[in-house]
């Protein structure tokens, strides 16, 4: 392990929690290699209409989890690496592609040690994407996108789809609790990363469902980071990227995140009847300079 200033035992915390999660979270899907070599792909249109045209295009998916997604961008005809730091995702992930016959290569590693890597090795990408429950997991969202605009070719851009951190204000209940101007403050909880795919049924997977394992509680702890609009932002411009498109999305895709959410066409999730409309889901694009 190296030795900086990053928290690495933290990481390392959510690495184990990530490997029973994730094996819980695959337990539900059925039959995902089948699925995804002749029936479908897991992408939703708000990033497919962000990422653009992905024929021929080298892109990098950061945190890719088991690889569905990032089989799904080669479907639609990238080359895609994906990196992420669960051994039980990336194992999944490996297998996915030979069983599916889609072509991806699935790197097991801390992000930030494999963006170090990159850059010494001048890895260059057209695109690096990152999804969906990404963010969270980043101690320094600085040092991210100042290694990410460095792998990037001129022109090449960062597509970030993710749940807004105005969500993140609220307890399950949708009770105000959590501070907006975090700080990229450490919140560590006890119970580790749930099975959020369980609850959000074939919202998350379009393959179809399995009841898998039930009533999952992971022992595992986690610890996650909190980053607002302006760090989120504030981390892309410092490191030299171009703000393309920002957009807010009064819902979010999949996950029912908190408590009674309304599932709508599309597996748009959105707030319960009895609240205003608020930003639950953000898009970006930010470009490297020619
Ligand atoms: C909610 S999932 C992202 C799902 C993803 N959008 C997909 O395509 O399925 C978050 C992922 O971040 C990964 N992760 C957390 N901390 C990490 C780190 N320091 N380095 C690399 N991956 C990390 C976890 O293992 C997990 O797979």
């Amino acid at each position: 392990m190296k030795s900086d200033s990053l928290p690495r035992q933290l990481h390392e915390e959510n690495r184990r929690s990530w490997n029973a999660a994730t094996e819980a979270h695959n337990s539900h899907k059925p039959d995902q290699a089948g699925f995804l070599r002749d029936r479908g792909h897991t992408l939703f249109p708000e990033e497919i209409e962000l990422l653009g045209d992905l024929r021929g295009k080298k892109i990098l998916h950061l945190q890719c989890n088991s690889g569905q997604d990032s089989l799904s961008l080669a479907k639609l005809g990238a080359t895609v690496a994906g990196v992420d730091i669960s051994d039980t995702a990336i194992a999944f992930a490996k297998q996915l592609s030979l069983d599916s016959g889609i072509p991806g290569k699935f790197v097991r590693a801390d992000v930030f040690d494999w963006l170090d890597d990159a850059i010494l090795k001048t890895d260059q990408y057209d695109i690096v994407f990152s999804s969906y429950g990404a963010i969270c997991w980043l101690s320094d969202i600085y040092r991210w996108a100042d290694c990410i605009a460095k792998i990037l070719i001129p022109n090449g851009k960062l597509v970030l789809m993710e749940f807004h951190p105005y969500m993140m204000l609220f307890e399950e209940d949708w009770s105000l609790k959590y501070d907006y101007f975090p700080d990229g403050k450490c919140m560590h909880w006890d119970d580790g990363i749930g099975d959020y795919v369980a609850l959000a049924g074939s919202a998350l997977s379009p393959m179809g469902q399995l009841e898998g394992v039930k009533d999952f509680k992971n022992t595992t702890p986690c610890n996650e980071w909190m980053w607002n609009i302006q760090d989120i932002l504030q981390s892309s411009i410092q490191a030299g990227l171009i703000i393309r498109l920002f957009k807010e999305y009064p819902y979010s895709n999949g996950a029912k995140l908190l408590d009674g959410m309304i599932e709508k066409p599309g597996r748009r999730m959105y707030p319960p009847a009895y609240l205003p409309a608020m930003p639950l889901m953000f898009g970006m694009v930010a470009q490297k300079p020619e």
